[in-house]
């Protein structure tokens, strides 16, 4: 090997003493001790305590060391030494041990880092990022990226062993519809016509199966252009998946069969099989959300019947406007909460979208507080039973229609959670979602989408709602939750040209569009589609999951702010007058003047 380099710098024992050595790495501290100069030198595998002794070391070599400062790349060469006793370091893995240099060569130096490596508490993440080379230095960054690469290598394993192939497919491609928008890319071949780069591969995986590649896998790069949040990245991985001749049950029989086994090979965890599963329904209805955290209790209760007819007319007006109100007992908080400690709860839920919270506390005479003045006390004790309340307990509650009351009270929930510390953050919470709806309706654009996306295929028992009422269709579709994030989702496709159809046709596309859209998509459909289903994970959030990370930007080598920018490639960048004109694009005159103003700014 060039450098003739012998070992890593955290390989260095008790059992090398006396050996001759040459190791390689950065300058991570550099101490002057009357005349002795010392230097931990890292590379990824950790630090070991260089000794430039003057008497020792030949004089160039120390006027060298004397000008070491951190993050200087060296190579050097030396004796590896017992530390003497009481010197040894237990806070180090090699600290039982020091090398005594007989030669250095600098490498390389460096400027003063603009952040410590070792210390990056404090620094602001814009900075880590634009520096990301150095960031990425420090070890917990490295043993996430090391992390990251033994989980993708073990699912790959996996994978393989049980006959699956890796098989890519093309990122210069037309819209995988998956919810959000597309990114383009314009052709300068064909003028005024735009590549989309994938949300997903999915329509490429199922034409795979259609091809007879039986069983399809991939680890690969997604892209969507949507609104970010520390989970979501505007371009991420997907660990996909796709199996020919299976029903839902095979599908998610291979997908625990890996989950746990990464969780053993990663974690040392055994999982207990078969995962447990929840309705849509009931995640909705006890957890107030598509991807429950189960770790801990405050479910939801639906007290509608019981107040319906009661002298609070928040409530009974709400339910006989076919409304529901649904409440959380929140067990304790009564005695515990100051009055400010509810109104901040209040605040909450206005700002998760209630038009107010309706709360009481319960005591030993009755309610108290709040809303106990408009119930009397038969309905209180009514009200209680239901909400299976005791002295002590705060009871809240939303009246609204029941995708607000779930949303608003599920979203508190896990604020309670965390607040009263009923999270066992040791936990695994592991369950799959099924049975969803295949429509949902979008608010802000005021039309039915596919809830997964539209290749979707019903329960065999709902297929002929799709002709009198899709919306109450529901699908074979199941996702993965973890500790109450969304891992995966899939499902079993249509494999079908007539439902794809009659599923187009409900999510309101013409015969037209949806032949420009897919044609050689239902055209595929024609020439012997076996049946099959998937499933793609967030490769990012499974690494981040398994890492215990709380940010997804915290398990990518290079990733992007929220504002969708890298900070150290100053992407994206205005492009140049050539390639637009090659490109057949002009701008705007607001793009354009936003484009110059960028370009004074630099000037300045
Ligand atoms: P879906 O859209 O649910 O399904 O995506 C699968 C998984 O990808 C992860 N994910 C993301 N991770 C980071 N940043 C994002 N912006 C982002 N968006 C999604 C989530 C999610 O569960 N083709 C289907 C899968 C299938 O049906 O087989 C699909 O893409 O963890
Ligand atoms: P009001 O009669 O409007 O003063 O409301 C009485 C209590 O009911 C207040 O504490 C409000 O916050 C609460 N409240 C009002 N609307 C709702 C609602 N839709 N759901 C739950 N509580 C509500």
């Amino acid at each position: 090997m060039s450098f003739e380099r012998t070992h890593y710098c955290g390989e260095l024992r008790s059992n090398h003493i006396d050996e001759t050595v040459v190791v390689c790495g950065w300058v991570h501290r550099r101490r002057d001790h009357g005349g002795v100069i010392f230097v931990d030198l890292r590379d990824r595998t950790g630090l070991v305590q260089v000794v430039f002794n003057p008497e020792i070391i030949q004089p160039q070599s120390f006027a060298e060391a004397e000008r070491l400062r951190s993050e200087f790349v060296i190579r050097v060469e030396g004796k590896v030494r017992g530390r003497l006793p009481g010197m040894e370091n237990p806070n180090l893995e090699t600290g039982a041990v020091e090398i005594y240099a007989e030669n250095l060569e600098v490498l390389n130096a460096a400027k003063t880092p603009p952040f410590a490596v070792d210390s990056h508490t404090g620094v602001d993440e814009a900075l880590r990022l634009r520096y990301r080379y150095l960031d990425l230095r420090r070890s917990e960054m490295q043993e996430t990226l090391a992390l990251r690469h033994r989980i993708a290598k073990l699912a790959r394993d996996f994978l393989d062993a049980q006959g699956f192939w890796e098989i890519e497919t093309p990122m210069l491609t037309k819209s995988t519809p998956e919810g959000a928008r597309d990114f383009l890319v314009p052709s300068r071949v064909q003028p005024g016509e735009f590549y989309a780069l994938p949300q997903s591969p999915q329509l490429f995986k199922q034409l795979l199966m259609m091809a007879g590649m039986d069983r399809y896998f991939q680890i690969v790069r997604c892209f969507r252009d949507e609104d970010l949040r520390a989970d979501r990245q505007p371009e991420f991985t997907q660990l996909d998946i796709e199996m020919a001749f299976v029903d839902r049950d095979d599908v998610m029989a291979v997908n625990e069969g890996l989950i746990a086994f990464l969780f053993k090979e990663v974690l040392g965890v055994e999982l207990e099989l078969p995962l447990r599963r929840l309705s849509y329904q009931e995640a909705m209805d006890r957890y107030g959300s598509d991807k429950p955290d189960t770790r801990f209790g405050l479910e939801l209760q639906d007290v509608s019947q019981v107040v319906k007819d009661t002298g609070f007319r928040v409530f009974s007006q709400t339910v006989q406007g076919g409304g529901v109100v649904k409440g959380i007992n929140v067990e304790g908080a009564g005695e515990k909460f100051t009055r400010r400690e509810i109104d901040e709860l209040v605040d909450l839920a206005s700002s998760y979208g209630a038009k107010g919270l309706a709360w009481l506390i319960v005591t030993e005479e009755g309610g108290r507080g709040g809303i106990s003045k408009f119930f009397s006390a038969d309905e209180l004790s009514e009200l209680f039973a239901a909400m299976e309340a005791k002295p002590g307990d705060l009871l809240i509650f939303v009246a609204d229609e029941y995708k607000v009351c779930s949303d608003v009270l599920g979203r508190l929930r896990l604020y309670l959670g965390e607040k009263l510390g009923l999270i066992d953050h040791d936990t695994w919470d592991l369950l799959w979602v099924i049975d969803w709806p295949l429509f949902e309706y979008n608010e802000t654009e005021g039309r039915w989408e596919a809830a997964h996306h539209p290749f979707t295929a019903p329960l065999p028992e709902d297929l002929e709602l799709l002709d009198t009422e899709p919306t109450r269709a529901r699908a074979q579709a199941y996702d993965m939750v973890l500790n109450g994030t969304e891992l995966g989702g899939g499902s079993i496709r249509i494999h079908r040209r007539e439902v794809q159809e009659k599923m187009f046709a409900a999510l309101g596309f013409t015969r037209e569009e949806a032949e420009r859209r897919f044609g050689f998509f239902l055209e595929a459909f024609d020439y012997g589609t076996p049946p099959h289903g998937g499933i793609a994970y967030g490769f990012d959030r499974l690494v981040m999951l398994l890492s215990k990370k709380s940010s997804l930007r915290d398990v990518i080598a290079f990733p992007k702010t929220a504002s969708a920018q890298d900070l150290m490639t100053d992407a994206p960048a205005p492009a140049m007058d050539s390639q637009l004109r090659e490109l057949h694009i002009r701008l705007t005159p607001e793009a354009e003047k936003r484009v110059k103003s960028m370009d004074q700014d630099e000037d300045r």
